[in-house]
């Protein structure tokens, strides 16, 4: 029987309208080749919606959400709107309330792309961050008193639950083991001052550990993981972390990997409904000119397809997109790819 998966599209603000369709563009193209139908159905959330209505993410559509297959998203976040509502209103809110506990972040240099680290290639750049996504720092816990005045009190709290911290292990561990290269686990903490959260942590992981006796396991302070992500990226397979340091090192990981142009992440319920998007943002700058990278919003479409069973597809996806980025792209800048965005698109389309 053929499958057909139900897609809802969020192409959101600024620049994600324009990398969404070239994302869709290329899953058609694949659906065709490979024989599956989309199923797509468009939701206007953003910042316009916003300016418009006041209206973030209506609870109706959270509900409606729940009965798809997969969420491709392009970008939140408008100049005209305060910085956080949003951020939060929509696509943290989405996270939490579709509990998409995992947001998964390759770190892949592909052939014939520039990286800022002097000697490393491909050959060393291929991990995978797992980053806990709906607790730590972003859990929201916290308040202020006393605002606007010099006794002013601002306290924000990481919330790390035993069943949040097991289940974003337990995740890691497995696609450590699915991936089955240097099978090893890095756990990214900070031991040595948050010693209430990271114990917890480190407690769950060697014990979890336990069952996985075939993958290896380390550590390391986010401060060092940071400088090993630099100077010895080949050190890592997978690595995983909390909600906050797992934010800060999956940007890191996006320029030793070629930039905002190629990066794509999912943020995953494995029982329920995930969600991909490129990790680039809104890019106001670039709204509207055709210049944007779509690379990163493909790859996002090429990890849904791939997460909703079509490996085939993802891989063919992939192929075309390197063989696009070496044969020719000029860079992966936004403005300087030497194509535009629609193009880059077709490139893919035509090698696929
Ligand atoms: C990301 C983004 C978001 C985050 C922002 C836009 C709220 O930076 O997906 O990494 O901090 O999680
Ligand atoms: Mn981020």
């Amino acid at each position: 029987m053929q499958k057909n998966y139900k897609i809802a599209v969020i192409p959101g603000d600024g620049t994600g309208p324009e990398v969404v369709a070239e994302g869709l563009k290329v899953l058609k193209a694949a659906s065709k080749k490979r024989g599956f139908k989309l199923d797509l159905h468009n939701y206007d959330l953003g910042g316009e919606r916003y300016k418009k209505s006041g209206e973030t993410l209506p609870d109706s559509v959270i509900e409606e959400l729940k009965g798809f297959n997969a969420i491709f998203l392009g970008a939140i976040g408008h100049p005209d709107v305060k910085p956080g509502i949003l951020e939060k209103g929509i696509l943290l809110r989405l996270r939490f309330e579709l509990d998409q506990y995992i947001n998964l972040r390759p770190v892949k240099l592909y052939p014939g792309v520039e990286t800022p680290l002097k000697d490393k290639g491909p050959e060393h750049i291929d991990f995978v961050v797992v980053r806990e996504n709906t607790e730590g720092l972003y859990a929201g816990a916290g308040g202020v008193l006393k605002k606007g005045t010099l006794d002013e009190v601002a306290v924000q709290e990481s919330i790390n639950t035993r069943k949040g911290v097991e289940r974003c292990l337990r995740y890691a561990f497995d696609l450590c083991r699915k991936r089955g290269r240097a099978k090893k686990l890095t756990l990214c903490g900070k031991t040595n001052v948050l010693t209430y959260a990271f114990d917890l942590w480190e407690r769950a992981f060697c014990q979890i550990a336990k069952e996985y006796p075939d993958i290896k396991t380390d550590y390391a302070h986010v401060d060092a993981t940071c400088m090993w992500m630099v100077k010895n990226p080949e050190w890592f397979d997978v690595i995983v972390t909390d909600n906050m340091f797992g934010d800060i090192i999956t940007d890191l990981g996006a320029m030793i990997q070629g930039g905002m142009g190629i990066a794509a992440g999912g943020n995953i319920n494995p029982e329920g409904v995930s969600m991909f998007e490129p990790i680039g943002g809104s890019a106001p700058k670039y709204t509207g000119k055709g210049e944007i990278n779509p690379l990163a919003a493909i790859s996002a479409a090429m990890m849904m397809i791939d997460y909703l069973g079509e490996e085939e597809a993802a891989r063919e996806i992939e192929a075309s997109v390197i063989r696009v980025i070496s044969k020719d792209l000029k860079s992966l800048s936004a403005g300087k790819m030497g194509y535009s965005t629609q193009e880059v698109g077709d490139l893919v389309v035509k090698y696929l």
